[in-house]
């Protein structure tokens, strides 16, 4: 099963997803975190990818197919959080017969975003929200107690760039999509994780049998 999560930064897509990969243990595959991830490495492109994330601007297209490229085309299951951003990464996926099964397209309300936004704390690899995800222990991973932290792209100016590339591209990739007869689940995300989790779910279970 080949799943795309779309949806605005903020929208939900890594909180949706997790909870879908703990449930149908669907491989969550989030570019976000894989470019999050590069960064902890020592090399030299480390700063100019750097410098795209924290000023909230996607990476050109020739970086970020560098690194998810060929791990996708070898991929039978999975849940995809973060690709296509773009018509062009669309296309891509197409000409790699990496074949989409269904969309989920989380729609959020905008001051919503940026309230979620400003409360998000992270570690390597989990989410959590200080006024609606809250940890166990302040400032704390529920498992490994490391201490998380803010992501240096959840400031304001960031924030409004990552949702203007998002309005330019998202109705351009749904259209695609469309075109190739592909079933889209259209999501009210400003609803609580668990309303959201739950209509996700009934969306699979009912079109599993086709995929
Ligand atoms: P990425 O990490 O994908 O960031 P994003 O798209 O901006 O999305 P977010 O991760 O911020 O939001 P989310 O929808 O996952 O929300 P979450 O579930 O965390 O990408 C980062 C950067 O990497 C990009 O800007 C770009 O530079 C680069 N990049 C990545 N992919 C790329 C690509 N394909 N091409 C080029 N560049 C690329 O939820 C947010 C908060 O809200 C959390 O605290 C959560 O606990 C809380 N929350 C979630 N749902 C609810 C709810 N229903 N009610 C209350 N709180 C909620
Ligand atoms: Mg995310």
């Amino acid at each position: 099963m080949k799943i795309i999560i779309l949806g605005a930064p903020g929208a939900g897509k890594g909180t949706q997803a997790d909870l879908i990969n703990k449930l149908l243990a669907i491989e969550h595959i989030s570019t976000g975190e894989i470019v999050r991830k590069e960064l902890l490495k020592q090399n030299e492109s480390i700063n100019k990818i750097n410098d795209y994330i924290k000023n909230g601007l996607l990476l050109p297209d020739d970086i970020i197919l560098n690194l998810i490229g060929n791990y996708l085309k070898n991929k039978k299951n999975f849940l995809l959080d973060g690709f296509p951003r773009t018509l062009d990464q669309a296309i891509f996926l197409l000409k790699a017969n990496v074949n989409i099964n269904c969309i989920i397209n989380i729609n959020t309300e905008e001051n919503i975003i940026i309230k979620r936004l400003k409360y998000r704390l992270i570690n390597t690899n989990k989410n959590y929200n200080i006024l609606f995800k809250k940890p166990k222990i302040k400032n704390n991973d529920d498992k490994t107690g490391e201490k998380l932290k803010k992501r240096s792209d959840d400031v304001l100016l960031p924030i409004q760039k990552r949702l203007n590339m998002y309005i330019k591209n998202n109705t351009v990739i749904l259209d695609f999509y469309k075109k190739n007869n592909i079933p889209i689940l259209n999501i009210n995300g400003n609803e609580t994780i668990k309303t959201i989790s739950y209509k996700i779910n009934l969306f699979i279970k009912n079109h599993e049998k086709n995929f």
